[in-house]
């Protein structure tokens, strides 16, 4: 992060100029070698320099504050569910809204497996689709089997838009940069699976604008999407059918390149999949007990 970096640097400037003022300290006062004025000379300069370490020391805390503080704030504002952006998912895109409370808990469970922002990953998982509010009813979640009539060409560019159009709509709302980020990079590059044959066959290849996920963050978010959608649609509630279905889409993503530049280790992959299997099966079990 940005802040640790600054921060680090700082301290390691405040040490060396305390360290240089204490060592001329001894020295200046242990050696005799200098008349009693200018020792009480140095002793007025080496106070002046102290008090002025201690004024930038309080004015850099408190900026340091205030930006974590204004962070956390933003973040636990987006977390809340009575937001009125998620109210409006809610409302007008029944199952985007579904959808992302489902990535949400997956996003956050998995982050938490690596030790990652749970907050982040949980508001990452509530807004990536936020785009989709521009036209709801385009969205294979929100419509009932009844497709939209739409020339496919068309459809996929205003499906591929979701993503423009959610980066805008964070940009309005002062969403804090990570969370943005998060809604930017969730399709990276890929491509509409549903409609990639249609669109080939009319010689058409559209991909989402990217970037990749730059982020483990984004990465699980990524995955998380990809696996929600894809168990969703499956309507399987065996867990072994679940737990494969799972495998084959973390598979098919690390196939694509699409999680490259996120740094996650196979060893991350392993929890991360693992936390998933935990989760699926208990949103599963718990929409079948309440059926
Ligand atoms: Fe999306
Ligand atoms: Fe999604």
């Amino acid at each position: 992060m940005n802040e640790q970096k600054v921060l680090r640097q700082f301290f390691a400037y405040i040490f060396f100029v305390v360290f240089i003022v204490f060592f001329v300290s001894i020295f200046v006062i242990k050696s005799e070698v200098f008349s009693f004025k200018i020792t009480v000379l140095y002793i007025l300069i080496a106070s002046v320099i102290c008090s002025l370490i201690v004024v930038f020391l309080t004015s850099f805390f408190n900026d340091i504050t205030k930006i974590v503080s204004a962070k956390i704030s933003s973040v636990a504002r987006l977390e809340n569910p009575n937001n009125p952006l998620l109210q409006k998912l809610s409302k007008e895109a029944p199952g985007t809204f579904s959808h992302s409370m489902a990535v949400a808990e997956l996003a956050k469970a998995a982050g938490e497996t690596l030790g990652l922002d749970p907050s982040l990953l949980r508001v990452g998982g509530y807004y990536h689709d936020i785009g989709k509010l521009r036209t709801p009813r385009i969205y294979i979640e929100n419509h009932s089997g009844t497709a939209v009539s739409t020339d496919k060409i068309q459809l996929a560019k205003s499906i591929i838009d979701h993503v423009r159009i959610g980066v805008k709509t964070a940009r309005e709302h002062n969403f804090p940069n990570e969370v943005t980020d998060l809604i930017a990079q969730h399709h990276g590059t890929s491509t509409i699976d549903s409609l990639k044959a249609e669109l080939l066959k009319q010689g058409v290849d559209l991909q989402y604008p990217g970037p990749k996920p730059l982020s483990k963050e984004a990465a699980i978010l990524m995955l998380s999407d990809c696996v929600e959608a894809s168990v969703r649609s499956k309507r399987h509630s065996k867990t072994e059918i679940l737990e494969k279905e799972i495998e084959n889409q973390i598979i098919k993503i690390i196939k694509s390149g699409q999680i490259d530049l996120s740094n996650l280790s196979s060893e991350d992959i392993k929890k991360i999949k693992k936390s998933f299997i935990k989760t699926i099966t208990g949103l599963y079990h718990k929409r079948k007990h309440l059926k």
